[in-house]
């Protein structure tokens, strides 16, 4: 008998996880809480779509009753809700950090404080829970500073404001309109800083830890970086920025400091962190830490990964990484999603998406916002699709993810024509 894992979550991340599961030798079984129909069309897959991610009590009842050697979870809201630390105690292995080491994604300014202590480079901040306050220090300051929403906020929680007015409202929203309730009850005012930004993501065991190959995301939603932020409009790996210089620099100024001082606090970290870095003219600072796999960003590591992803979450939980060769294929990984037509501002009414069987063979393609309606496949809303191609060079990668993303329609549908191509050139 194989082994039966539960993956946490219902988007193209967690689809990226399920599919490199499926892969394992070792894995009999995945079951997806949530999941989505993407998923659920996967061999060796069932879905459980009435169970929510973020209801701790249901997915560790399923994890019971089904009977699971690993609880694998994608998004960051169960995990800061401390969904690990329950499975430990019912006896589940489970894959990701405990709620004290989740913090760090949890509260940005417990975050600041932790970066600040162990002298891992970041950008000068200050919070405070009270408008007035916040207000009088905001006049004080010569640059108009990056407004932050403390808690988790959906990636809603950022102001990038462009003047001292837009600052000041940001302020007001958050602290007195209450616009994301708790995770709004206090600000951080943070320096601005400018550059290049740039994720550096590695499987940790507590102690020791693993680099993943660095993909570049896309945030904005239209062509040439122009438009909103997003929660990623598709990735690229090898880039051109991220080398391995640069992410060796990072695994000693930024993971390696935060693993030993989180081991230190007593709460080591177990599970992927995700350090995201503006690269500054005074060299690469933390702007935020996140606790799980990015997404857009899996869905083109995880197919470079050659050893077994089984084994790998499952040295990670065991405190075990060191004694494993950690492999990734020496290749070039594309992925470009297709969003809804009113993303990410509004909601759009489902519509019938088209064409997934005429995606050719060279892609593989995860799915996020979709449900079967009517026996089909419906877009949803949000990021509906990511489509992935892993090649020789990036050239051939790009190519073969924006072939695939041409041979799909639905109304509305949004991607940019540029992930990995222009902006595989040098972007500043
Ligand atoms: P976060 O949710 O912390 O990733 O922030 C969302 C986005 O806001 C980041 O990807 C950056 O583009 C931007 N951002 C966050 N902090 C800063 C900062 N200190 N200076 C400039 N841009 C920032
Ligand atoms: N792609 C950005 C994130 O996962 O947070």
């Amino acid at each position: 008998m194989g082994e039966r894992v539960l993956v946490v979550g219902g988007g193209g991340r967690e689809h990226a996880l399920v599919w490199g599961l499926l892969r394992s030798p070792r894995v009999d079984q995945v079951i997806a809480a949530p999941g989505n129909p993407g998923m659920a069309a996967e061999s060796g897959c069932l879905c459980v779509p009435g169970t929510s991610a973020t209801d701790v009590d249901a997915v560790v009842a399923l994890a019971e009753r089904e009977k699971v050697s690993l609880v694998v979870v994608g998004p960051e809201d169960p995990l800061v809700a401390g969904l690990v630390d329950r499975l430990t105690e019912a006896g589940i292995a489970a894959f990701g950090p405990s709620e004290a080491a989740a913090r760090l994604e949890g509260s940005k300014s417990h975050c600041k404080e932790f970066l600040l202590a162990h002298d891992i480079p970041t950008g000068a901040a200050v919070s405070f829970a009270d408008a007035d306050q916040a207000l009088e220090y905001l006049d004080t300051l010569d640059a108009v500073p990056v407004v932050k929403a403390d808690g988790l906020a959906a990636g809603k929680g950022v102001i990038v404001a462009e003047t001292r007015t837009e600052a000041a409202d940001a302020i007001r929203e958050i602290l007195v309109d209450g616009r994301f309730g708790r995770a709004g009850s206090e600000v951080l005012l943070e320096e601005r800083l400018s550059g290049t930004e740039v994720s550096v993501l590695a499987f940790c065991d507590g102690a020791d830890y693993v680099v993943m190959p660095a993909a570049q995301d896309h945030k904005r939603l239209l062509v040439g970086d122009r438009g909103p932020n997003t929660g990623g409009m598709g990735a690229f790996h090898p880039s051109p920025i991220a080398d391995e210089t640069l992410v060796e620099t990072v695994a000693r100024r930024v993971i390696e400091p935060t693993l030993a001082g989180l081991a230190a606090e007593g709460r080591p970290y177990r599970g992927v962190l995700y350090a995201g870095m503006m690269l500054t003219e005074a060299g690469p600072k933390v702007i935020e830490f996140n606790c799980r796999f990015g997404d857009p960003e899996s869905q083109v590591v995880i197919p470079l990964l050659v050893t077994d992803l089984y084994e790998v979450l499952a040295a990670c939980v065991d405190g075990d990484l060191a004694s494993l060769d950690v492999v990734w294929a020496d290749q070039a990984a594309v992925t470009v999603v297709l969003a809804s037509g009113g993303y990410p501002v509004s909601s759009s009414p489902p519509a019938a998406v088209s064409g997934l069987e005429d995606v050719p063979d060279d892609c593989v393609v995860f799915h996020a916002g979709t449900e079967i309606i009517d026996g089909a496949i419906h877009a949803i809303g949000g990021r509906v699709l990511a489509v992935t191609a892993v090649k020789a060079t990036l050239a051939e990668a790009a190519n073969a993810a924006h072939a695939g993303v041409a041979a799909i329609e639905f109304s509305g549908a949004q991607h940019r024509a540029d992930i990995a191509r222009e902006t595989a050139q040098v972007r500043t």
